[in-house]
C-alpha cells in the first residue's frame, strides 16, 4: 500500500491531505504514516515468527536514534518492539513512552557513569560494550550499585559494507567496537569481572545497506566467535546482528526484509543444528531506517521564487537546520508537490532560510511551482527531525502522525521563547 500517494491531483499520507495538514498545524511539519510504520516493522516481526528457532528467541531493537518521537515509540511498544538506545536520554523517552526497559540495549562508544547508573537502575537487557575501558568503567558502577551488568561485546567484524564512508561502521579504521582479532581477549577479561555477565555479540557494520552479503559475512564472522568462546566455557545468549538495512530514496533496490531475515535465520538455524544440537541463541536486530525512513515526509511551504543568472531558487520554509542530510551527506530526497499543476516545469535547487551556502535540501529538481505552493520532502521519517537543531534560532518543525483518516499532533512547533528558555542574563 503506498502511503504517500496522490488522490484528486493532492498528495495525502494515508487518508489525509497535506494541504489540510499544512492548514491545520502550519509548516514546516513532519508527517508520518502509523500504517507505514507499524508495516515496517512486521516486516521484521513476520519473518522472525516465521524462521526463528523458537518463538521467543528473537527481538526487534528498534534504533531509537533514526526518530525517537515519544508516539513513534509508542506505537513500536504497542507492536512488540524493543529499543536500541545511544544515551541516558533516549532510555528515559522509551520509559516516557511505556516501553519496557528490559528490552532496551545500550550502544555506544562513550557512555557516561550517569548514564550507566541510569540504565543499571532500569535493568536493562544489556550494555554493547565498545572498548576494555568501558567495560571496566561498567563494572565499577555496577558494583558500587550491587547490581551485575549484562554485557555483549560489539565486535569490529571489519566487512566492508559499501555505504557513504560517513555510515559506514564495521571498517577497521572506525572509532566503532573491539577489533575482531582482539574479542577473544576482551571476552575473557569480561568473564573475570566480579560484576559483569557476558551476555552476547553484537556488530553493526553500517547504515543504508542495500545488499545483505556484508551483513551474512558479519553474520559468519561473528559465529566464529561464538563457538571458540563456546571451546573456552563461555557461552553466550544472544547474537546482534545491527540495524542498517536501507531504503529507496531514489531507485535504489533495498533487500526485502523477509528474504535478509529468512537467509540470516536459515544460516544461524543450520549453525544450532550442526554445533548445539540445534539449542537456539536469541537473535538481536537493531533496525533504524527500514523502519521509520519511508513512513515521513518533511512538508514545507515555499516562500519565494528566484531566478538568478545561473539557478533558480526555490526558497522554502524548512532549512538544513530540520533536515540536515543533504547538508551532511548530499543525501538525495525526492521532492514532491503537494498539489500538482499543468504549467511547464523548471528546474529548481530547493533551499532554505538558513545564512550557509550548505543549505540545500534538493538540487537541479524539475517542478512547476508557484510561490506558496507546498513541498513534500520525501523519505524523511529516519534521521530527520532527530538530527534538527536551533541554528539560527529557529524552532524545530512541528510532528504529525497521521493514522487513517486522522491528524494527531504528536509534537507541537517550537516557540523561540522555548528556545531559549534555559538561558541566563548576566547579573
Ligand atoms: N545500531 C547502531 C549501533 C547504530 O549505530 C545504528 C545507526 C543503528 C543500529 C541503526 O541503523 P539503521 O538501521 O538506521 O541503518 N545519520 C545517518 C545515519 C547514521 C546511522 C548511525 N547508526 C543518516 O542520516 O543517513
Amino acid at each position: 500500500m503506498p502511503y504517500f500517494s496522490y488522490k484528486n491531483g493532492i498528495l495525502h499520507a494515508e487518508n489525509v491531505a497535506l494541504n489540510a495538514i499544512a492548514q491545520q498545524f502550519g509548516s514546516p511539519t513532519y508527517v508520518y504514516s502509523k500504517a507505514a510504520l507499524t508495516a515496517n516493522f512486521s516486516a521484521y516481526a513476520d519473518a522472525c515468527r516465521q524462521h526463528s528457532l523458537a518463538p521467543d528467541s528473537s527481538l526487534i531493537c528498534y534504533s531509537v536514534k533514526s526518530n525517537s518521537s515519544l508516539a513513534v515509540l509508542q506505537l513500536l511498544n504497542r507492536l512488540g518492539s524493543g529499543f536500541d538506545i545511544v544515551s541516558g536520554g533516549e532510555l528515559l523517552r522509551v520509559i516516557a513512552a511505556g516501553g519496557d526497559p528490559r528490552k532496551v540495549i545500550f550502544s555506544g562508544v562513550g557512555k557516561s557513569r550517569e548514564e550507566m547508573r541510569l540504565a543499571l537502575s532500569h535493568d536493562i537487557l544489556c550494555f554493547n560494550i565498545e572498548s576494555i575501558p568501558e567495560l571496566h568503567r561498567l563494572n565499577e558502577v555496577a558494583a558500587a550499585m550491587g547490581k551485575h551488568a549484562a554485557i555483549s561485546l560489539r565486535v569490529n567484524p571489519n566487512v566492508d559494507a559499501k555505504t557513504h564512508p560517513y555510515i559506514s561502521t564495521g571498517l577497521k579504521e572506525n572509532k566503532f567496537g573491539v577489533a575482531y582479532e582482539d574479542a577473544l581477549a576482551c571476552y575473557r577479561t569480561a568473564a573475570a569481572l566480579p560484576n559483569i555477565t557476558v551476555a552476547g555479540i553484537d556488530c553493526h557494520i553500517g547504515s543504508q545497506l542495500l545488499d545483505d552479503a556484508p551483513l551474512l559475512e558479519a553474520l559468519d564472522k561473528l559465529i566464529e566467535l561464538v563457538d571458540q568462546l563456546a571451546a573456552e566455557g563461555i557461552h553466550l545468549h544472544h547474537l546482534d546482528i545491527g540495524g542498517g538495512i536501507g531504503i529507496t530514496y531514489d531507485d535504489e533496490k533495498p533487500v526485502a526484509i523477509g528474504d535478509y531475515l529468512g537467509r540470516l535465520f536459515a544460516r544461524i538455524t543450520a549453525w544450532r543444528q550442526e554445533k548445539y544440537q540445534g539449542a537456539p541463541i536469541k537473535v538481536l536486530f537493531e533496525p533504524g531506517r527500514s523502519i521509520a525512513g519511508n513512513a515521513g515526509i518533511l512538508l514545507t511551504e515555499i516562500q519565494y521564487l528566484k531566478h538568478s543568472e545561473a539557478k533558480n531558487f526555490a526558497i522554502v520554509d524548512a532549512a538544513m537546520n530540520d533536515l540536515m542530510r543533504p547538508a551532511m551527506y548530499e543525501a538525495w530526497h525526492g521532492v514532491q508537490t503537494v498539489a500538482r499543476r499543468s504549467s511547464a516545469e523548471q528546474v529548481y535547487d530547493v533551499v532554505g532560510p538558513v545564512c550557509e551556502s550548505g543549505d540545500w535540501l534538493a538540487r537541479s529538481r524539475s517542478l512547476a511551482i508557484e510561490a506558496g505552493d507546498l513541498l513534500a520532502l520525501m523519505s524523511a521519517g529516519a534521521y530527520g527531525m532527530t538530527m534538527s537543531s536551533n541554528y539560527n534560532t529557529r524552532g524545530r518543525a512541528a510532528e504529525v502522525m497521521v493514522d487513517g483518516g486522522q491528524a494527531h499532533l504528536i509534537r507541537q512547533r517550537e516557540n523561540p521563547a522555548d528556545l531559549f528558555a534555559l538561558e541566563n542574563l548576566l547579573a
